[in-house]
């Protein structure tokens, strides 16, 4: 098989702590991704979900260069990014853009829409002037607008309609691999579906790659191929979506189901929520980082940080009970299966 689009090892980012001005000293370490690997298909969509400051804003930094990683490797097409020179990275952002959380921050207010599309494309000398007006207008169709809005200016839309001219931005290039840092986290949940939909049409016309990136599973439910879930700056599950939402093997993950709302309101509230907050980055707890808010844990998981094996990083993940179930004790039979299967696909990939 040819190498993935995208091929992330080992990556880490790692923020020193100072205190005092002039002879600053470190005093800790925010440890804001640590130590992250997922490969990404041509094509594919791979969603990275996790709480609010589990580090997921910074790896979609990392994977794009906009910041030089602590550790590890990011590989597009097979080649290493972090040493490309400028000729080649300047190629390389030309086919990995991003569309960010903030639709109203992200725009230039003094732009027009159609300067805002068109810039890209005059960065990375796509096409000639002439050429790039109808490409403009060709580009806000293909986003759901019309051409005319191209000289209207960024105050006059709705937040969903920015977030339509930041993915005709990020498209006007023609990249490979598109980075969707909570593309739909700051819009109404009316608006949302409607840009996620246009998110999937987009790829499904233009075989883009998705690094899509949310705080809950609810918003990647249709849009994902596989899922990776993040606490604390790492993987603790990464599955196929189907088997993630049938088979959350992570009480972590599970409690993120949980969270999700049943479509009938009389199956919700079946599952306890979870308590407590999600712990600092700055020196994270020992053992697995999870351990303080996970119901199941034991002496090992204080102790003994779990490796992410067969695509889940718990030391009970053969022993818990079948999700949305109590405690039991003994093998619990789905999670048993799934991880024969993880081990099977791994044989065979
Ligand atoms: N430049 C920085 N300096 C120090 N800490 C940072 C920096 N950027 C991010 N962090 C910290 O790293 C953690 C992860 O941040 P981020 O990647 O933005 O999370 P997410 O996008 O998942 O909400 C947070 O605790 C954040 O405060
Ligand atoms: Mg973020």
């Amino acid at each position: 098989m040819s190498a993935p689009l995208l091929e992330v090892a080992g990556l880490a980012k790692h923020y020193p702590v100072k205190r005092g001005l002039i002879l600053a000293k470190q005093i800790g370490t925010v440890r804001a991704v640590d130590g992250v690997s997922f490969t990404l298909q041509r094509g594919e969509t791979l969603a990275l979900v996790g709480e609010s400051g589990c580090g997921k804003s910074t790896t979609a930094r990392l994977v794009l260069r906009l910041i030089e990683p602590s550790a590890g490797e990011v590989r597009f097409e097979g080649r290493d990014i972090t040493s490309l020179d400028r000729a080649d990275l300047k190629a390389f952002r030309r086919r990995a853009q991003i569309v960010f959380q903030d639709p109203y921050a992200s725009l230039n207010p003094r732009y027009t829409v159609g300067r805002t599309i068109a810039e890209p494309m005059e960065v990375h000398g796509v096409r000639d002037e002439a050429s790039r007006r109808a490409r403009v207008e060709e580009l806000l169709r293909l986003v759901g607008l019309a051409p005319y809005h191209a000289e209207r200016f960024p105050h006059e839309f709705s937040g969903g309609q920015r977030q339509r001219i930041g993915i005709a931005r990020a498209l006007a290039v023609e990249p490979d691999l598109v980075v969707c840092d909570e593309p739909v986290s700051a819009l109404d949940v009316s608006i949302q579906a409607q840009v996620v939909n246009l998110l999937a049409d987009l790829q499904k016309r233009l075989g883009l790659a998705y690094l899509f990136i949310a705080h809950d599973l609810a918003v990647v439910k249709h849009v994902a191929d596989r899922i990776a879930v993040m606490y604390l700056g790492k993987i603790v599950e990464i599955a196929e979506k189907r088997a993630l939402f049938a088979n959350p093997c992570h009480p972590y993950t599970r409690a993120l189901l949980a969270a999700i709302p049943h479509p009938d309101p009389r199956r919700r509230g079946q599952v306890t929520p979870l308590g407590g907050d999600v712990p600092s980055p700055l020196n994270p707890p020992p053992g697995c980082r999870f351990h303080t808010r996970c119901p199941f844990a034991r002496d090992i998981c204080r102790e003994k940080e779990p490796a992410l094996a067969n695509g889940v990083a718990c030391h009970l993940a053969e022993e818990l009970p079948p999700a949305g179930l109590d405690f039991s004790g003994g093998l619990a039979p789905n999670a048993a299966k799934r991880l024969a299967l993880y081990a099977k696909a791994a044989e065979n990939a």
